[in-house]
């Protein structure tokens, strides 16, 4: 089981840390988001959310052509702030099962540009330092989520490369992820395979038409040794953009808010085809 690290100062990893996330994938540092830091965020993600129309949310989720309505709303993500609805919050008649505070699964995917709060957090000398140990020459911010997992209703998110979604060649998709409150085996923390970044791409998710479509890849399966990865609110885990990763549904009574940056190396090719596509620049640090 990988060890936690003590917290990251500006001067980026050390050669253990390093070493770390070359042999496991990911590297958990605790203690990077100090309270203060977490609770401007959280306030940030609640206000964004209160101020999203409920009846506008639950209309793009249940329009007779759901599908090419939801493609779309999708599609379009990548340069805005959407809102997306959690499996089962809407019923057959359009409205929301549950509050909307508890129905968005999750925020993306321009927060680290369109909104102040996650931009100054996400703008960090010490995400800087950390991206480049990590051999981005040129890291570009490239997409970021707000990943809610309310209580009782946070949906599962299957095994999975975010490579897959973030493409690039070669491969440079690096995962900061923050934890923003407490992530535990009980309300849906990440697991992971430990090392299973050496087994190259699984699948590539790219745009096909007017909608989206899978590439197969040729890899070896994912070995099922997983192990979770607890994250005490406030740490910070880094995903190698190969690294097999999921995490669990929340069934319990506490919510697990987390927020993660997804940075690219601007020297790699980004195909037309990649489902997310920006209308302006995706810049550095
Ligand atoms: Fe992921």
């Amino acid at each position: 089981m990988p060890t936690p690290h003590a917290v990251v100062n500006a001067e980026g990893l050390d050669s253990r840390q390093r070493g770390d996330f070359a042999r496991d994938g990911f590297l958990v540092i605790r203690d990077f988001a100090p309270p203060a830091d977490r609770a401007r965020l959280i306030a940030r993600a609640g206000a964004l959310i209160d101020a999203v129309p409920e009846a506008e949310l639950a209309a793009i989720f249940t329009t007779t052509r759901q599908g090419e309505t939801t493609d779309r709303y999708f599609l379009e993500s990548g340069d805005q702030v959407r809102f997306f609805l959690e499996e089962g919050a809407v019923d057959g008649a359009g409205r929301l099962r549950v509050p909307k505070a508890r129905a968005i699964n999750k925020i993306g995917h321009a927060l680290h540009d369109l909104d102040p709060v996650f931009a100054a957090f996400s703008r960090d000398r010490r995400l800087a330092a950390m991206a480049r140990d990590l051999g981005l020459a040129d890291p570009r911010l490239l997409q970021s989520m707000v990943i809610c997992k309310p209580p009782a209703i946070g949906g599962e998110v299957v095994c999975h490369q975010d490579a897959t979604f973030l493409y690039t060649d070669p491969i440079s998709v690096i995962g900061f992820w923050f934890a923003l409150e407490d992530a535990t085996i009980g309300n849906g923390c990440l697991w992971a395979i430990p090392g299973g970044h050496h087994l190259g791409l699984k699948r590539r998710f790219k745009r096909a038409g007017a909608g989206v479509a899978f590439d197969e890849m040729d890899a070896p399966p994912w070995p099922p040794h997983e192990v979770p990865v607890e994250a005490p609110a406030g740490t910070l885990v880094l995903l190698h953009g190969l690294l097999p990763h999921r995490s669990g549904p929340n069934l319990s009574a506490r919510s697990r808010l987390a927020y993660s940056l997804h940075v690219i190396d601007g020297r790699a090719h980004y195909p037309a085809d990649n489902w997310l596509q920006r209308a302006t620049p995706v810049t550095g640090f």
